[in-house]
């Protein structure tokens, strides 16, 4: 069961007092579509609106990718949370209190607390550090690099002093213990003894979360000694690659765009951002991960990519895209001439050529493919085949099957080998996923549940009387499928214990996703108006024949054995057991 520490009456009364309605359009704008609302999916890309939600029963279902669920599963899914943040976000929505020892079990919320404050108050020294004295040359590397003093303020950029202990005698001073900010990663132990600041004499890059709460930090020395950049280590509130410097303030112009620039290091975040460009993000060096791309699906699904110009060709670096792919989301990508970065390029030939260059951006099968090209001859049978098992991967990563099929096509055409071939190599790679998230995202998954099972589960959801009814008549392993029998039970439980069955509650009591999508699509099923009770009739006999159908047909091969091996007397007891089996029928 899903439900945690939280005790489940106060999970059932958070969902009856919320309106999903208005959970869900707090992150996207949802139109009337008759008694439901409807909207383009969050969590897979498409141009027509297939995601509904359900005021009355108070859930969400997609027809496109088949996710489905209530407040809670939406929270998690579109926000990333765990269940019990899930819960309390919604309870705080529904001005319900969770008890304080539940609210320590929302993952040790106090320590998290703390660090954010320990940055905020770390991010606010370094800061005012900049206008001191020893920070002039901290200072004039920053404006000598083209960074605005407006810059310098909105990323919150800072200068660590040339001092082994200046963060720990400020923070000290204002009473936060030596563990905290060693927690926070601001500090390191020294071997004698005591503690030692991480960052000394070093520019400082503010990392900020999606709620501009500062995270970790960058660090850059101000001349090339090595290594250019020190960073935070991963904290209770910072992993790696989770994560997209200047999301923050990015995330309005993603949105008017349509499209977000991923480039790689802080300057080439800032330079063209304060030129103007502000649907840009960083991924900071590092390779780009299946939750960065779910970060910047929140807000659009078309990525541009921005290498620098040594990078040109770096297949492994352009493997790592797939994932953007495997999300649903278009890449392109730009590579700039050799020698340049985004922030070289910028203030080497204005904004306008840089917005020029991502304009110009090709697909990510396009550029892949010219590459390829550069580097093995199309024309002979070894290129073809190189060629064809690097595109191939990035094309199974579509799940998309009309774009998995074009592209399929237009490899055919490039290499001018046949489709078929095409596919059957296709094949073959198809389980090797070396750059596959663990998440599964967007795949449809077609759970292919009997609609007569479907029907029923919509029709008990509608009435309470309904379940009685079809309790006198069949069992929970009358249902075909292992997990609507289980949605069956739960259901019959609830009606036994006198209670009424809400949808989103019904929800709550299964873990699986596979089982929300089962209730949330059987809820938007499209019925035929008509004559309820008999269509409840229906379903039933049908649902009865077909479990006789299944006995008989068991009964059946049970009786060719015992004919094949001769063993009459069991073969009149199945005889009989067959006779009164039909006549149930009648
Ligand atoms: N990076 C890092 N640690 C390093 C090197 C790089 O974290 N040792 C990250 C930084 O976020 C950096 C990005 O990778 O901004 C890109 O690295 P690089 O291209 O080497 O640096 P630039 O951003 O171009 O830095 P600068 O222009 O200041 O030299
Ligand atoms: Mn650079």
């Amino acid at each position: 069961m899903a439900v945690g520490r939280i005790p489940e009456n106060t999970i059932e009364e958070i969902l009856s007092r919320i309106d999903i309605v208005e959970v869900i359009s707090g992150y996207i704008p949802l139109k009337r579509a008759g008694r439901n609302f409807r909207t383009l999916c969050p969590f897979h890309h498409e141009k027509t609106p297939s995601f509904m939600v359900s005021a009355d029963r108070q859930i969400y279902h997609c027809f496109g990718c088949g996710k489905g669920g209530n407040a809670i599963s939406f929270l998690i899914e579109y926000e990333r949370l765990e269940f019990p943040e899930a819960v309390e976000a919604l309870a705080k929505k529904a001005g319900i209190a969770l008890p304080e020892s539940q609210k320590q079990d929302v993952g040790t919320t106090s320590l998290t607390t703390q660090l954010y404050k320990i940055n905020e108050l770390t991010a606010l020294f370094y800061g005012s550090n900049l206008d001191s004295p020893p920070a002039l040359s901290a200072k004039n590397y920053l404006l000598k690099r083209g960074i605005k003093e407006e810059s310098i303020k909105l990323f919150k950029l800072g200068y660590a002093l040339d001092k082994w202990d200046a963060l720990i005698g400020h923070l000290r001073a204002k009473n936060i213990s030596l563990s905290f900010l060693e927690k926070a990663g601001l500090i390191l132990p020294k071997e004698s003894g005591g503690y030692y600041d991480r960052f000394r004499n070093r520019i400082i890059f503010p990392i900020s979360d999606i709620k501009s709460r500062v995270i970790a930090f960058g660090a850059r020395v101000l001349d090339n000694t090595l290594p250019k950049y020190v960073n935070s280590p991963e904290t209770p509130i910072y992993t790696k690659g989770k994560s997209l410097y200047g999301l923050p303030a990015a995330t309005d112009a993603i949105r008017e765009n349509d499209y977000a620039v991923i480039v790689e290091g802080y300057l080439d975040f800032i330079i063209p951002y304060q030129s103007g460009l502000k649907n840009i993000v960083a991924s900071c060096g590092t390779a780009l991960t299946t939750e960065q791309a779910r970060l910047l699906k929140r807000y659009t699904h078309n990525v541009v990519i921005v290498y620098d110009g040594d990078m040109a060709g770096e297949l492994a670096t352009l493997r790592t895209l797939d994932i953007f792919i495997e999300e649903g989301m278009n890449v392109r990508v730009v590579c700039l001439p050799q020698g340049f970065d985004p922030d070289s390029f910028v203030r080497k030939n204005g904004i306008e050529n840089f917005k020029q260059k991502v304009q110009q951006a090709q697909n990510l099968f396009d550029y892949k493919l010219n590459i390829l090209k550069s580097r093995h001859s199309i024309k002979e049978a070894e290129g073809k085949a190189r060629i064809a098992s690097e595109m191939l991967p990035t094309i199974n990563k579509f799940k998309n099957a009309i774009l998995k099929s074009e592209y399929i096509k237009k490899l055919s055409e490039e290499l001018n080998v046949a489709e078929h071939h095409i596919i059957e190599e296709s094949n073959k790679v198809k389980d090797d996923k070396p750059f596959s998230a663990p998440a599964q995202a967007s795949a449809k998954k077609a759970l292919d549940i009997n609609p007569t099972e479907k029907l029923l589960i919509k029709m008990m959801l509608e009435e309470t009387e309904t379940i009685n009814r079809i309790k006198e008549h069949l069992e929970p392993a009358d249902f075909q499928d292992e997990r609507v029998s289980r949605i069956v039970s739960i259901m019959f439980d609830f009606v036994a214990q006198g209670k009424s069955v809400g949808t989103s509650i019904l929800i709550n009591h299964f873990a699986e996703e596979d089982i929300s999508q089962i209730i949330s699509e059987s809820v938007f099923l499209e019925v035929s108006s008509g004559d309820k009770d008999r269509v409840i009739d229906d379903c039933i006999q049908r649902l009865k024949g077909k479990k006789i159908k299944l006995q008989r047909q068991h009964l059946h091969n049970q009786i060719k054995t015992a004919q094949a091996s001769g063993d009459q007397i069991r073969l009149d007891s199945l005889m009989e057991e067959f006779h009164q089996l039909i006549k149930k029928r009648d």
